[in-house]
């Protein structure tokens, strides 16, 4: 019983601080769209399904929007050592919306939607202005870069290392950064805050 009490406590203290929200309300709650003719509504529908899901992306938790084609224009400078290529995985599920190709409401068998992301929700396909994405952070190139933590050893502040709470397959993603489910109910659906750079300091040893 006390340990109960003790985990309620815990839990309500964690809500307090923005942690353990949810994406109702938030700005991937699609149940109130035009858009969305789901029946009744659905939150889940426009982005996974539970049967017949598009399988095309690598890692796809049951898909079901349609997904992106474009070719992208990824991030490059001379002091870069990641070996950053096309987004894959869920950087690629998120694009699918968010490079403004695909309408928002080609989910399940709908493929001529109208309505498209807009403002600087839009990211486009030239992600030569973005933090890079889908590219192994690992030991070796923390090696080629000291100003990185190491993802094993570095604790993320989200409960246990970068690695483990921040990296999808050993890669950086947009998910390291983000929570598309708004899990920790931060502004800009952030996976923790980024209150003086407290996001970029988990990474950056600057
Ligand atoms: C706007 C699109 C979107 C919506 C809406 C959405 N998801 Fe997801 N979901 C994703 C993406 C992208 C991933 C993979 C990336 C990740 O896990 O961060 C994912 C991963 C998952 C996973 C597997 C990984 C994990 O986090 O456990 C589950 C389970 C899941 N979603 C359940 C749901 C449920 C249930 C709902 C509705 C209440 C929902 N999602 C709504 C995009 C969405
Ligand atoms: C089904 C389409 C869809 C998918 C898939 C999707 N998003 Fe979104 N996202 C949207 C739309 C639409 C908005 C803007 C909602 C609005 O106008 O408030 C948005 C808003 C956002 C915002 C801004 C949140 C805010 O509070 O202003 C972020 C950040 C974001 N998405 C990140 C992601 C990431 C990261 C992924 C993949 C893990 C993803 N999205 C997948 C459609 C999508
Ligand atoms: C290294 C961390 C990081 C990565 C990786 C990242 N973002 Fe963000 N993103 C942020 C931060 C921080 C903000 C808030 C910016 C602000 O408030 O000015 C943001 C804001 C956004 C917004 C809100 C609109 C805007 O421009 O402020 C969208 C949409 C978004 N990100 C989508 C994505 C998508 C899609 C990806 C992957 C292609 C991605 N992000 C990768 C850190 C990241
Ligand atoms: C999950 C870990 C992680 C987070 C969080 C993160 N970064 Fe990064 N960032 C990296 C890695 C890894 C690289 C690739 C570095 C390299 O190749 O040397 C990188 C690359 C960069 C680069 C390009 C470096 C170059 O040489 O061109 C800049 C600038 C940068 N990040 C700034 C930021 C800022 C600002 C934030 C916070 C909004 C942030 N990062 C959050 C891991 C992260």
């Amino acid at each position: 019983m006390k340990k109960k009490l003790g985990l309620l406590t815990l839990l309500s203290l964690m809500s307090l601080a923005g942690f353990s929200q949810t994406i109702v309300g938030s700005a991937h709650d699609f149940s109130s769209q035009t858009w969305n003719t789901s029946v009744g509504g659905q939150i889940c529908i426009v982005c996974h399904t539970p049967h017949n899901a598009n399988t095309s992306v690598l890692d796809a938790p049951l898909w079901n929007h349609a997904t992106t084609a474009s070719t992208f224009q990824v991030y490059t400078s001379s002091s870069l050592n990641a070996t950053v290529g096309q987004p894959d995985a869920s950087s690629k599920l998120c694009l699918s919306c968010h490079d403004g190709t695909v309408a928002l409401e080609n989910f399940g068998s709908m493929s001529t939607g109208t309505h498209f992301i807009s403002n600087t929700n839009n990211i486009a396909s030239n992600l030569t202005n973005d933090h890079p994405v889908s590219f192994t952070y690992d030991a070796a190139l923390v090696a080629a870069d000291p100003g990185l933590r190491n993802p094993t050893v570095a604790l993320s502040g989200l409960g246990g290392t970068i690695a483990a709470n921040m990296l999808k397959g050993g890669k950086l993603q947009c998910a390291s950064c983000h929570n598309v489910h708004n899990t920790s109910g931060q502004a800009s659906l952030l996976v923790k805050a980024n209150t003086a750079s407290a996001l970029c300091l988990t990474c950056h040893a600057k």
